[in-house]
C-alpha cells in the first residue's frame, strides 16, 4: 500500500494539474441566435459549442471569445494535445476580409506545430461574423468532421473531456490558415455537458 502511495504521488507530481471545476452552461447569444454549451477558463478564454440532435456528418459549432491578448487559442475536441482534431484561431491581422482566422490542426507529439488535419473542414458562419473589439476576439465556426475519428464518436455522449491552450504570442502569417506558431502557456482540461449543446435548430444555423 506505502509504495502504491509513493507512486501515486510521483505520477501526479509529473502530470499537469487539470482541475475539473469548470462547469458548462447553457448560453445565448442574441446577436446570431444560437445556443451554445458555455464554459469559460480562468485565462478568460470561452469555448462554446452547439450540436445537432442527430448529425450525419460529425457536425458542429464552435465558439472562440478570447481576451485580446491572446495572439492564438486553441480547442481540442478529444481532451489532449496529440491525436484528435484540434481547433486554432487568431486574429488575422488581415486588411480585408475574415477578421479572424481558423485553421484545422493535429498533433502527434508535442515537440512540433501540429499539422493541417484533413479530416475536417471548417467554414465561418454568415449568421455569426467575427468581430475583434477592444477587449475581445470572437470566432464561431462550423466544424464538419470533428466529433469523430478513428472509433471515437463524441456525439454519443451526454458528457466529454476537451481540452484547450491559448498563447499570447501571434502566429508568424495570421492571415493563412496553415501560418506556424509557437507554444502555449498552461493548458486545460475540462468535462463539458453535451446536453445542453444539442439542439434541434441546428440546422437553421448552419443552413
Ligand atoms: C507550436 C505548437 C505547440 C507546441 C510546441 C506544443 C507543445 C506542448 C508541450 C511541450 C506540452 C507538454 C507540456 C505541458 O503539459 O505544458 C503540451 C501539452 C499540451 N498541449 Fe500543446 N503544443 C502546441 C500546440 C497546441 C495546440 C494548438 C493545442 C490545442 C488545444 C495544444 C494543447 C495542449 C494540451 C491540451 C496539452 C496538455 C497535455 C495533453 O493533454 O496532451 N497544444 N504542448
Amino acid at each position: 500500500m506505502r509504495f502504491l502511495n509513493a507512486v501515486i504521488v510521483v505520477a501526479s507530481l509529473c502530470s499537469p494539474v487539470f482541475p475539473q471545476s469548470w462547469v458548462a452552461s447553457r448560453f445565448y447569444d442574441a446577436a446570431s441566435g444560437i445556443t451554445y454549451s458555455s464554459v469559460t477558463m480562468p485565462n478568460g478564454v470561452s469555448y462554446r459549442l452547439a450540436l445537432p440532435i442527430d448529425s450525419p456528418n460529425a457536425d458542429g459549432i464552435v465558439q472562440v471569445v478570447a481576451p485580446s491578448k491572446y495572439g492564438w487559442c486553441g480547442f481540442a475536441w478529444g481532451g489532449r494535445m496529440t491525436g484528435n482534431p484540434l481547433t486554432v484561431a487568431w486574429p488575422s491581422k488581415a486588411a480585408n476580409g475574415e477578421p479572424v482566422t481558423v485553421s484545422n490542426r493535429w498533433a502527434t507529439g508535442y515537440s512540433s506545430v501540429p499539422t493541417a488535419y484533413t479530416g475536417a473542414s471548417h467554414t465561418y458562419l454568415p449568421i455569426s461574423p467575427s468581430t475583434i473589439n477592444s477587449t475581445h476576439w470572437t470566432v464561431t465556426s462550423r466544424c464538419q468532421g470533428c466529433t469523430r475519428w478513428g472509433t471515437t464518436n463524441i456525439e454519443a455522449a451526454t458528457s466529454v473531456t476537451f481540452a484547450y491552450a491559448c498563447s499570447t504570442v501571434a502566429p508568424s502569417n495570421p492571415a493563412s490558415n496553415t501560418s506556424s506558431f509557437s507554444v502555449h502557456e498552461s493548458p486545460g482540461r475540462w468535462a463539458h455537458d453535451l446536453t445542453i449543446a444539442k439542439n434541434g435548430s441546428f440546422a437553421t444555423w448552419v443552413g
